[in-house]
């Protein structure tokens, strides 16, 4: 099975260039309307489909984005792997504004956000060892290196609830007791129901700023965010023409991803 790739676009990622065949796709789902309509296509022989998460003019609040309805509709289209782009907050020094990096954990703070696709009447219990595909990271990181990004594997995303940003206690918390590397508003509950939709998922986080704990920098503001965006929309850009040629199609996923459902289900099917 050929596969179908995602891209789930944050703040300052709005479209897709150089899609052909290129649509505007409407679906409705039982979770409700997704962010936007999905633009999808094929990119240099891949079939491909966007979706600003936040809405065509950043209409969505973090905690408002209708995950559920977006990850479903996912799935109806086809796709098989998510990149999730997303601009984010570093807790190290070494992570610098511009650069990126693959995400391998996560400490989900968000709060009040349906997280989940299963619930009364059908109780699911996936595995979040390993929440992001090894095989995804691979391919987004020799990606976002052929597009000229610096590049971090590995990081541990702290997803806050916002939308305002964190106090310095909760910065250096996060940072020196938790070990957080990155800071973020929206990939929890992303890769939880990615996860249960069973879809190969990955964040690639955008450095931004270093949230409030660094003594060299003033607390974030919305302009530092647009400005390094606007300076990076290149590699953002770069790195998703490069995926094409890097995503291997291997199925299935030699990570599970695919089959995460297997073993996950607890209620017994309804006797008929
Ligand atoms: N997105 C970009 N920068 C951020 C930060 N410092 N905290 C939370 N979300 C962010």
């Amino acid at each position: 099975m050929a596969r179908k790739l995602g891209i789930l676009g944050g703040s300052g990622l709005y479209e897709i260039e150089g899609l052909q065949g290129a649509a505007w796709t409407e679906v409705e789902t039982p979770w409700g309307k997704p962010s936007d309509a999905f633009f999808t296509g094929s990119l240099n022989g891949l079939d491909l489909v966007f979706l600003p998460r936040h809405g065509s003019g950043h209409v969505h609040a973090p905690g408002d984005v209708p995950y559920r309805a977006n990850i479903d509709a996912m799935k109806r289209l086809g796709v098989t792997d998510i990149l999730s782009i997303s601009a984010c907050g570093s807790f190290r020094e070494e992570m610098a504004p511009g650069d990126f990096v693959a995400i391998d954990q996560f400490i989900d703070r968000t709060v009040g956000r349906p997280s989940s696709f299963f619930g009364s009447g059908c109780v699911a219990h996936v595995s979040m060892a390993h929440p992001t595909c090894p095989r995804l990271a691979r391919a987004a990181v020799a990606a976002a290196r052929e597009a000229g990004a610096t590049v971090h594997e590995g990081g541990t995303y702290l997803a806050m609830e916002g939308p305002q940003f964190s106090s310095l206690a909760e910065s250096r918390m996060y940072r020196e007791s938790w070990g957080a590397d990155i800071i973020g508003m929206t990939n929890m509950p992303e890769a939880k129901l990615a996860r249960e939709a069973e879809i190969c998922f990955l964040t690639l986080a955008m450095v931004t700023d270093y949230d409030s704990w660094h003594p060299d920098h003033g607390s974030v503001d919305i302009r530092e965010i647009l400005a390094t965006l606007a300076a990076n929309a290149g590699h953002a850009k770069g790195t998703v023409a490069a995926m094409p040629g890097l995503l291997d199609h291997e199925t299935p996923c030699p990570h599970g991803c695919d089959r995460a459902l297997e073993h996950a289900i607890m209620t017994k099917p309804a006797a008929r």
